[in-house]
C-alpha cells in the first residue's frame, strides 16, 4: 500500500471576509522508498501541502492517507502516533546553537524515548557518520559550514529510522555540491532502507536526481512526471 494517499484535498486560510481558499482538489499517491520533488512558484501550495501531508496541519476538507491512517478527523493520539514513524527537515535547520552535533542528533530520538542511552549515543553517532560528518561529533553549529549544519539537520530527522521524511527546501541554503550531495543521501536511504522522501525544493540543479517531480501552480497540481 502506498505510504501517502492524497483524494480531494482542499485547504482554506482566514476567517471570514478574508478566507481564501489556497489548496484546490488534489490527488496524489506516493510510491514508498521513492524520492519525490513538489515543485512550483512561491505561493503554488507546496508547503501547505507538504505540512497536511506531514500531519503538521488539520485537514479541512477531503482525504489523506499516512502510512494506512486517514488524516482527517484522527485523534490527537493516532496523529502523535503517526509523527513518531515521521522525519522532518526545514530549510531553517533549527539546530540548537548551545549543543554539540551529536546532541542535536539525540534530540531526534528523545522525543521518541527509544533505547538506553549508550544506545541512543550509538545511533545518533552512525547517523553522523552515515551523513559524512564523523569528524565533527562534538562540534557546535557555530563551527560548521552551512551544508554540515544541514546535514545535522538531516542525521537528526533519520536517526529514528522514520518511514518518511518530508523536507521543505533542505538545500536553500547550500552551494550545488552539498545540496546534490544531500539530495543523493536521501535518495540513498530509500534505495537502502525504503524511506520515502517527499521534498519541496525551488532548486532546479536537483531535479536530476528525482524518482518524480510534481509540480504545482496557484494550488493546483499542473503537472506530473509520472502521468
Ligand atoms: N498561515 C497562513 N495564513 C494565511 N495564508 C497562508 C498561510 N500560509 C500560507 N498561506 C497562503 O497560502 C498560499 C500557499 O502558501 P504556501 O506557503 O503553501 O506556498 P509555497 O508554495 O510553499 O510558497 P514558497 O515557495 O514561497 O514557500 C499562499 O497564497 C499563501 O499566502
Ligand atoms: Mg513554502
Amino acid at each position: 500500500m502506498s505510504p501517502i494517499i492524497v483524494s480531494h484535498l482542499d485547504h482554506w486560510f482566514g476567517e471570514g471576509e478574508a478566507r481564501k481558499q489556497a489548496i484546490f482538489d488534489v490527488n496524489l499517491e506516493i510510491e514508498a522508498g521513492k524520492l519525490t520533488i513538489l515543485m512550483g512558484p512561491s505561493g503554488s501550495g507546496k508547503t501547505t501541502t507538504l505540512t497536511l501531508m506531514g500531519c503538521l496541519r488539520a485537514v479541512q476538507s477531503g482525504s489523506v492517507q499516512l502510512l494506512g491512517q486517514e488524516l482527517k478527523d484522527a485523534s490527537d493520539f493516532q496523529q502523535e502516533t503517526l509523527r513518531r514513524r515521521l522525519g522532518f527537515i526545514f530549510q531553517a535547520h533549527n539546530l540548537h546553537n548551545s549543543l554539540s552535533a551529536r546532541q542535536n542528533v539525540l534530540m531526534g530520538l528523545q522525543v521518541h524515548g527509544r533505547g538506553d542511552s549508550a544506545q541512543q549515543t550509538r545511533a545518533a553517532c552512525h547517523a553522523l557518520e552515515l551523513m559524512d560528518l564523523g569528524e565533527r561529533i562534538d562540534y557546535l553549529p557555530e563551527h560548521l559550514s552551512g551544508g554540515q549544519k544541514q546535514r545535522v539537520a538531516i542525521a537528526r530527522a533519520l536517526v529514528s529510522n522514520p518511514d518518511i521524511i518530508f523536507a521543505d527546501e533542505p538545500t536553500a541554503a547550500l552551494d550545488k555540491t552539498s545540496g546534490a550531495n544531500v539530495v543523493t543521501m536521501l535518495k540513498r536511504l530509500g534505495e537502502e532502507r525504503g524511506t520515502t522522501t517527499v521534498m519541496v525544493t525551488h532548486d532546479n540543479r536537483i531535479l536530476d536526481l528525482a524518482d518524480r517531480i510534481i509540480t504545482m501552480e496557484d494550488g493546483r497540481i499542473v503537472k506530473d512526471s509520472l502521468t
